[in-house]
């Protein structure tokens, strides 16, 4: 059994964790849950090592936990799986999986080679098929997830922590991780599952503990706690799930087209028409992987395509993403890491450098207006922070998110182009981007969003465009229903039949 007692942390002045204890039972999945910078990431880390608590004792089967020592962790069976994953960029897939296990036994070479051939029997498991003398840096960041998963298991745990390991995988790698960690559960491992997507931990967990702004709440038991009773323990008060904007929907009048793109074409699209206007949400679904990160990239000058693309005041295909930026496009990623805030410069700079750069330098407004209108996105977007000019590393992932959301909004765009936007972001927030990007249309802005959650697209578009190999095979208007988009998506790979067909969401 582990039991964490009355941990505590504090960085300076914040307080991340206060006192927050729990137990992880051996035969069970556990859940973690809270809203963005509630501590659970931090939690996680004191249990890897990583992090030395401030106060507060964990035990490992009835032994003290030495703290903040990664190897004695390991050496206890806790493996972890963090959130901005602990892989190191310019090492092999292989060295990088191994990390930290050194091989024992008195024929080390033996041991080292039954080790590689159990890394290579996870990986396998994991669906990963990828030389091991690949740079892990040069993977795309689901594969990266998948291999810090893989770096956990190899260590034979006892006790397996997955903080927001889902976060980045795709649907089947979902399944796939999930039926490795049940059956761990069935050989008697403790698992901690820290995720914001309830359907997730419904589906494989069987207690959760909430945090609260850096102290539990409770733990309960999930086969008779309601998802609303959860989300009222991690926000302090009872907020309505029912889907909070007013949606255009078919009522939709079609103002000035700002955004048109025609056969766009190159090796992952294969020649895709593509039309949103002034204040209106499209939204493209389909099973993942069909060409929607392809399409997006491509709109933005980030990719090579051939084809035709007009927006507001400009004709032609972007250069680079600064070029599409310069002319009032802009591209939100749920890959915050990787393209997105700066971890080692202030919220502050994060901000405005989106702004300065596509302004003039005559046009500049004063310091101070910028540092206002920072402050007022800060205070909108609701970003848990304790100064405007602290660096971006130090928030927790979800509110990293937001700040790049701030930085959108403040070089105000004429469209904005969003690939899963809401990644491992909590449900308050969630709800808030919502009813943000719904402002936004209002605004006249144009969005078009690509999400890998059928709800979030039913909830904020107002047409869904659902792609299958390169190529966009229906539209969905009217009612959209989650059921309606998925059943849509797996219809388009049944068939190409619908092609091009418009299909009104409540006639599915
Ligand atoms: N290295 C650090 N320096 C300063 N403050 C930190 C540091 N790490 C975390 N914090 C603060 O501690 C709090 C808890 O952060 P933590 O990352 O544990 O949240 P979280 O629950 O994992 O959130 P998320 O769901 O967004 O991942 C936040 O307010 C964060 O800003
Ligand atoms: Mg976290």
């Amino acid at each position: 059994m582990l039991t964490i007692e009355g941990l505590r942390k504090e960085y300076g002045a914040v307080v991340a964790l206060q006192g927050a204890s729990l137990t992880l039972v051996p035969g069970t999945i556990h859940a973690l849950l809270g809203a963005n910078g509630s501590g659970k990431s931090t939690l996680v880390k004191m249990l890897g090592g990583v992090v030395r608590p401030t106060k507060g004792t964990i035990w490992v089967d009835e032994q003290r936990l030495e703290v903040g020592s990664p190897a004695h962790a390991i050496h206890k069976g806790i493996a972890v799986s963090y959130q901005e994953t602990s892989l190191v960029p310019s090492m092999s897939v292989a060295d990088n999986v191994l990390l930290g296990i050194e091989p024992t036994g008195k024929a080390g070479y033996v041991a080292q080679r039954s080790l590689r051939e159990r890394a290579a029997e996870i990986l396998d498991q994991l669906g990963l098929n990828i030389p091991p003398d690949v740079p892990v840096g040069e993977l795309p960041t689901n594969i990266q997830h998948l291999l810090e998963i893989g770096k956990a298991l190899v260590k034979r745990p006892k006790y397996m922590v997955l903080d927001e390991a889902t976060a980045a995988l795709r649907r089947e790698e979902v399944k796939r991780l999930f039926s490795i960690v049940c059956s761990l559960r069935d050989e008697g491992v403790a698992i901690l599952f820290v995720s914001h997507r309830f359907d997730e931990v419904y589906a494989i967990c069987d207690r959760a503990t909430v945090l609260r702004n850096g102290a539990v709440v409770g733990t309960r038991s999930l086969s008779n706690t309601s998802r609303e009773e959860l989300i009222q323990d991690m926000i302090g008060r009872r907020i309505s799930l029912e889907p909070v904007q007013q949606k255009t929907g078919t009522s939709f009048k079609k103002q000035a087209v700002c955004l048109k793109a025609r056969s766009l074409t190159n090796a992952e699209l294969r020649g895709v028409d593509l039309e949103v206007s002034a204040g209106e949400i499209v939204g493209i679904g389909g099973l993942q992987g069909q060409g929607q990160t392809a399409l997006l990239r491509a709109l933005i000058g980030a990719t090579t395509v051939r084809g035709d693309l007009e927006t507001d005041g400009h004709q032609g295909l972007f250069r680079n993403p600064s070029h599409a930026a310069g002319n009032g496009v802009r591209f939100i990623s749920g890959d915050r890491g990787r393209e997105g805030v700066f971890g080692q410069r202030s919220i502050y700079e994060n901000i405005v450098i989106g702004r300065i750069a596509t302004f003039p330098l005559w046009k500049r407004a004063s310091q101070r207006g910028e540092n206002q209108a920072a402050r007022a996105l800060v205070e909108q977007l609701k970003i848990v922070h304790h100064s405007l000019f602290q660096e971006v590393r130090g928030l927790s992932g979800g509110n990293q998110q937001k700040v790049l959301f701030a930085r959108t909004l403040a070089s105000k765009p004429n469209v904005v182009i969003l690939d899963d936007p809401t990644k491992g972001v909590d449900v308050s927030t969630r709800m808030e981007i919502h009813r943000l990007l719904r402002n936004l249309a209002g605004e006249g802005v144009g969005l078009l969003i690509a999400s890998s959650d059928d709800e979030e697209l039913a909830e904020v578009c107002d047409r869904v465009l659902i792609m299958y190999e390169g190529q966009i095979v229906r539209e969905l208007t009217g009612d959209l229903q989650p059921s309606h988009i998925t059943k849509a998506s797996i219809e388009g790979a049944q068939s190409e039949k619908g092609k091009g067909a418009e299909t009104r969401a409540d006639s599915l």
